[in-house]
């Protein structure tokens, strides 16, 4: 093994040699400290209304959206595979979209029809659905904006979002997912479940959610950047800073109190200090949302031949994991639970 080239005066008088561990395939194997396992991985899936074929996503290579008999057989094929969960966006018609999102409030909406419809084929594959205004508001906000149109209302639009969150579990949502980062929605969407019966319906709670620019592809899955006019839709009065770490960390921790069953860091990958602190932090299931932009990013360069598209993709998933991620929302957890 030693090198018989190597003159023996080069020799370093070590005692600790890392690189034994990783001198053999069997001992990287043996001493590997993170899986990535199919049921750790929640696929987001889109719907759109009427019998139509699928459509792609052009920032978002690989990514449909689907009619609700596509989503359905997309469900069953991913239950098939081994994945335990989807978590649904809609991608609603811009003639239903108002100022107030009054397409949310009705029980017959596209997101609760397509609820049912996968409950009714697929009963055990574990539905999510976010609540949040921004796929039904012309402006493309995830609320309700005061007069003058230049700031989220927060206690209005936490009435709404609990009747939402409550039509939702009605639908059969098994986790309600709040990602619209209004104060003190998660105690009132726990209550207001509650009250209504829904006392096993789970709150994923997207707690530590940053305004970030990563999240542009998605904007133009579901329309909410079209309506809104605009791409880079400033979301900085709710959503958090990207610069603050001790902020999110207490606005994590005030959804736990208020009664979250699972916390969310989002984005995943520009975050990963933040899923470890999370992690560290409570006893809560901690989940990462690797989010469009972070999709579109390896698939650009991969499309350039900039990085190698399996591995890069593997690595970004391995990573989020690795800080403390039990559960992650990937556009990649099809293609990954086809392999593991
Ligand atoms: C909206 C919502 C967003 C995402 C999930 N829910 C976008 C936003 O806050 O504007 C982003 C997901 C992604 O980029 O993949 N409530």
């Amino acid at each position: 093994m030693n090198d018989p080239y190597s003159p023996e005066d080069f020799k370093l008088d070590l005692t600790r040699r890392p690189r034994r561990l990783r001198r053999h395939a069997a001992t990287l194997a043996m001493t590997q400290e993170t899986w990535l396992r199919k049921e750790d991985l929640i696929a987001p899936l889109f719907v759109v209304d009427g019998d139509v074929p699928k459509e792609p996503v052009e920032s978002m290579p690989g990514v449909l959206r689907r009619s609700i008999s596509e989503l359905v057989q997309e469900c069953r094929e991913l239950d098939a595979l081994g994945i335990r969960a989807i978590a649904l966006f809609p991608s609603i018609d811009p003639a239903l979209k108002d100022e107030v999102g009054s397409e949310a409030g009705k029980p017959d909406n596209l997101a609760l029809r397509a609820v049912k419809a996968i409950k009714e084929s697929v009963p055990e594959l574990i539905v999510v659905a976010d609540v949040a205004l921004d796929p039904f508001t012309s402006h493309g906000h995830d609320g309700l904006l005061n007069q003058a149109g230049d700031y989220v209302l927060n206690d209005e639009t936490v009435e709404r979002l609990c009747q939402m969150a409550v039509l939702q579990a009605e639908a059969g949502v098994d986790i309600v997912a709040p990602s619209d980062m209004m104060d003190g929605r998660v105690g009132a969407i726990r209550r207001a479940l509650d009250e209504s019966g829904y006392i096993d319906t789970s709150i994923m709670a997207y707690s530590a959610k940053f305004a970030s620019a990563y999240y542009g592809p998605f904007r133009e899955a579901v329309g909410s950047a079209s309506a809104a006019g605009t791409k880079l839709l400033d979301k900085k009065t709710y959503q958090l800073n990207p610069a603050n770490r001790r902020e999110a960390l207490a606005d994590a921790l005030l959804d736990e109190e208020e009664g979250a069953d699972y916390l969310m860091v989002k984005p995943a990958g520009p975050y990963l200090d933040i899923i470890r602190e999370t992690r560290d932090a409570t006893a809560l299931p901690v989940a990462a949302y690797q989010v469009s932009g972070e999709y579109a990013q390896i698939h650009a360069a991969a499309q350039l031949g900039w990085l190698d598209y399996e591995k890069s993709r593997d690595e970004s998933l391995m990573s989020i994991k690795r800080a403390g991620a039990d559960l992650i929302l990937t556009y990649f957890a099809r293609e990954v639970a086809e392999r593991v």
